[in-house]
């Protein structure tokens, strides 16, 4: 378990974070783990309002996102604008192997035959390589995406035996938000966002992997479409604690 949190502590914390606003639950971490948690984001719509929340309530957590080197021309650069916007630096955490090495050591476009693989490689080692520094890891998920996401807690207890032998805490302060409501806050606040999002593209990740959605479809209908995957694997490769 997490030096200072016990498993029963964090059932308790997730029980009261319920009711507390993002900017509380946000405080609470900066207090209790300064610089050691960190805010995780793909610049969609939840992480753009956790960094402004975060920014305006004067918590400087660190921001990092995963860069697969195969994001989209667009969010690169929104990159460079939230780093203008927010006068912070986001930091990117790059794979071991560039794709054109992962195409000569695992085959070529290996998102179409093995995208486990291509995903464990490229989001999930960088993600175990980051958390190892961190004790609390900050995301935007949020119930509304989807039905396997409908049941998480706001704080999470998580094993991290396979990297390290201890546990991390998870924190996802949007869980309650809806989708409306995050569009609502980047719009009332102008916030820069991913312009493929007025383009139909819902939940954005690597270019192979997204595609355009309609109205009617769940949030993440867009991703690897043709497969049964629906998960990347940066959300389940931990093993999740009772902490609910
Ligand atoms: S995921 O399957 O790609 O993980 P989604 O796009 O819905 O799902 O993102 C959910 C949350 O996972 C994000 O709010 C963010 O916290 C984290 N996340 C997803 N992609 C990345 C990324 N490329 N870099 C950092 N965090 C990410
Ligand atoms: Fe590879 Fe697709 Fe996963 Fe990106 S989303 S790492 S391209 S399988």
């Amino acid at each position: 378990m997490n030096k200072k949190i016990s498993v029963g502590e964090a059932a308790e914390l997730n029980r009261q974070f319920e009711n507390s606003s993002t900017e509380k639950i946000l405080e609470w971490v900066w207090n209790e783990f300064g610089k050691r948690a960190a805010i995780g984001t793909s610049f969609q719509g939840a992480g753009l309002v956790i960094i402004d929340v975060a920014r305006r309530g004067g918590l400087p957590l660190p921001v990092f996102t995963l860069d697969t080197g195969l994001l989209f021309p667009e969010t690169i650069e929104l990159k460079k604008r939230l780093e203008d916007f927010f006068k912070i630096r986001i930091e990117s955490l790059e794979p071991e192997l560039t794709v054109d090495q992962q195409a000569a050591e695992h085959g070529p476009e290996l998102w179409k035959t093995k995208p486990d693989d291509c995903c464990w490689m490229r989001k999930v080692v960088p993600l175990q390589k980051k958390l190892a520094t961190l004790e609390a890891w900050v995301t935007g998920l949020r119930r509304d995406q989807t039905e396997t996401r409908k049941g998480i807690g706001v704080l999470e207890v998580y094993e991290f035996d396979s990297v390290l032998n201890r546990d991390i805490l998870k924190l996802n302060p949007m869980a309650r938000w809806k989708r409306e409501e995050v569009w609502d806050y980047l719009r009332k606040n102008k916030i820069p966002y991913n312009p493929l999002h007025d383009r139909g593209y819902r939940s954005i990740g690597c270019v192979p992997c997204t595609k355009p959605v309609s109205d009617d479809d769940d949030d993440r209908a867009g991703r690897w479409i043709g497969f049964q995957k629906t998960e990347c694997g940066i959300h389940t490769f931990l093993e999740r604690k009772k902490s609910k």
